[in-house]
Formats: C-alpha cells, structure tokens, sequence
C-alpha cells in the first residue's frame, strides 16, 4: 500500500508540508505552510482538512509560525503563543481536533520553565508526538474495525475518513485498507460528499491509488441502493462526539444513518480519542461551522444558484446515537450504553 502523507513536518523542519486537497483529484501539489496566516488560511479553504488532520497542521504550524519570534523576551514569546494558539483554534469549529491539539500545546508550554528555546523545542516534541499519535491511533482504528468488515463486504461512506483526513491511514478508511492488505475483497461506495465533494474528489483518489475498488455515487443515490441490497454496511469518520455518543461528522451523514436504521444495515462511526469531547453532555451542544455561500452558490465554477437567493451552508450535521450501532476508536468497538472514560481532552 503506498503511504500518503497529507501532514507532516517539511524536511528542514521549518515547515508544515501540506497535499493541496483543493487541487485533488486534478493536480497532485505539495505546499509548505511557515505563518500563521498561510496555516489558517489552508485550514479554513479546506486545503488540509479532515478532523485529525487539522489538529496536526495546527500543532505543527503553531510551532513554525513562532520561530520568527524566538529571541523575543520570553513573557512577548508566551504571549504570542497563546495568541497564535487561540487563532487556530478558532478557524473551524466543529472538529474537536483543533482545540485538543491547540490545548496540548499550551498545556507542554505550562510545564516548561527554561528561556525561549526550552519552550520551541518542547512545542516541536509535542507537535511531533501529535503527529505520532495519530498515525498510530489510526493503525490501531484499522486493526479494531477489521472483525466488522467480512471478505466481500460493500462499504458505504460519506465525505473522506481517509489518509487524507489524518497523519496516517485514516479512521473509517483504516479498517477498509487492513481489510484490503490481509486479502479480503471490499469494495467501497462512496458519496460524492456536495458541496465540496471530498468524497468522489478524495476518497476516489485515494482509495483508487491504493488499489482498492470504489464506486463514486452522487449524494441522493444511497436510499435506493441500500433498498436493491447493494450496500453491507456504512463506516464513517467524526468530528467531535459527545458524551452520549452523538456524533458530527460531513453533512449528510445523518442522511445516510436514518437510511440505514430503515434498512436494517449496521451504521459504524470510525474515530481516534482525539475526537471524543466528554465536555459535551450531547450533540445540540456540538457548534456547527457554516460556510460560504459561493461553495453552493457558484459550484463547479459556475452560477448554481441564481443570484439573490439565499442558501444554507452547513459544513456538518449530527447524527443521534440511537442511529449508530458501534463507534470504533484506536482503544476497541463502544457500543452503547457509551463508556468514553479516558478517551478525549487530557
Ligand atoms: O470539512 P471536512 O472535509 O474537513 O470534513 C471532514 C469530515 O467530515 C470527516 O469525515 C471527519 O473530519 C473525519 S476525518 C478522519
């Protein structure tokens, strides 16, 4: 299986070293991210993206966007990092990810007491361990969810759960690529994920490249599909998960949930600790981020809209807990009544 690398530190560890996802699948670009207004900006236009993969880019990034100011007095440097931190945190916020990586970094910080280089050189271990952690999370997600796919399954997703999502081979994809590695045939449906189409532009790609069959549908197609038996069971990735096993994840996930109760297919959620939030009793606590206009309005590059009418953009919904039959994390298979003890914010 080749190895995508969607975040990770540049070579001369001056960087973040991005996949350009908007470009996906048309052009295969690499970018390198050194201030803080190149890492929000690529956070907020989704040119890295996915829950994981935005709380690496903000840990590693928040390190490379203070070494311009590494032989400030130490009280300016501190002061930059938690302004830095708090800028990050805010550019999504949906995906728990980003906050849990920017409260890992200023935790690190806390318990340093040595001058400017102590703390940069403690914030890049920690980024590093991020980074490390969730490459190892996902392996471990692959090797959980294994059981729940049998050789021939077809698998249902939504949006892109994938390597590109993560720093390593992603959450509801990990499963599929284990399964895939160990000789077992899946195949895999995947919606297109309107209005930015991170599924038929995404996953496809990625999917494809690493040899697994997969079959692009366009959103509206999975009820009939479910109802002429053609789909086994549907795995999908999480932004954040609440205490009581509510999960956000892509719009249209929910969609896809109610559908499969009514059909009778198991409707399994794939997530690393990163993304369980125990703050939050339940999903209507969950803030929903909303996006531009023109990503509905003007899609394909064209007028999609007519000009004048409004549009609602919500980048996620939340699927009720009742709809999920189990959520695979990097520590087993929870179903409910949910126990997340020692998953989440530490
Ligand atoms: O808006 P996106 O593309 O960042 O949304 C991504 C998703 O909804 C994923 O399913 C989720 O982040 C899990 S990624 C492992």
């Amino acid at each position: 299986m080749r190895v995508i690398e969607a975040v990770r530190w540049s070579p001369a560890g001056d960087a973040v070293r991005i996949i350009d996802q908007t470009l996906l699948p048309e052009r295969y670009e690499e970018r390198e991210l050194r201030t803080l207004d190149e890492l929000c900006d690529a956070i907020a236009r989704l040119a890295v993206r996915g829950a994981p993969a935005i709380g690496v880019a903000g840990a590693i990034g928040l390190v490379v966007s203070l070494q311009p100011f590494a032989a400030d007095p130490p009280a300016a440097l501190r002061a930059r990092l938690k302004e830095h931190a708090d800028r990050i945190r805010a550019t999504r916020p949906t995906a728990v990810n980003l906050p849990w990586a920017m409260s890992r970094m200023l935790a690190r910080a806390a318990c340093v007491d040595g001058d400017q280089r102590a703390l940069l050189d403690a914030l890049r271990r920690e980024a590093t361990e991020i980074l490390e952690e969730d490459r190892a999370m996902c392996r471990r997600i692959g090797e959980f969810g294994l059981p729940l796919l049998p050789d021939g399954a077809r698998v249902l997703t939504h949006c892109n759960a994938g390597a590109l999502a993560t720093g390593g081979i992603g959450t509801a994809l990990a499963p599929i690529y284990l399964a895939t590695e160990s000789g077992r045939y899946i195949e895999v449906l995947v919606d297109e994920t309107r209005p930015l189409l991170q599924g038929s532009r995404l996953t496809a790609w990625e999917l494809s490249r690493a040899g697994v069959p997969v079959r692009v549908i366009a959103d509206n197609m999975a009820a009939s599909l479910m109802r002429a038996g053609r789909v086994d069971l549907c795995m999908v990735g999480a932004d954040r998960i609440a205490a009581n096993g509510d999960v956000a994840n892509k719009i249209g996930t929910y969609g896809l949930a109610v559908l499969a109760r009514h059909h009778g297919i198991p409707f399994y959620v794939a997530a690393p600790s990163s993304t369980f939030d125990a703050a939050l009793e339940g999903g209507h606590q969950i803030e929903i981020e909303q996006r531009a206009r023109d990503e509905i309005a003007r899609g394909f590059g064209r007028v999609t809209v007519p000009d004048g009418v409004p549009v609602e953009s919500p980048a996620f919904d939340v699927t009720p807990a009742e709809l999920v039959t189990a959520i695979v994390s990097d520590r087993g298979v929870h179903r409910a009544p949910y126990d997340f003890s020692g998953l989440g914010a530490r």
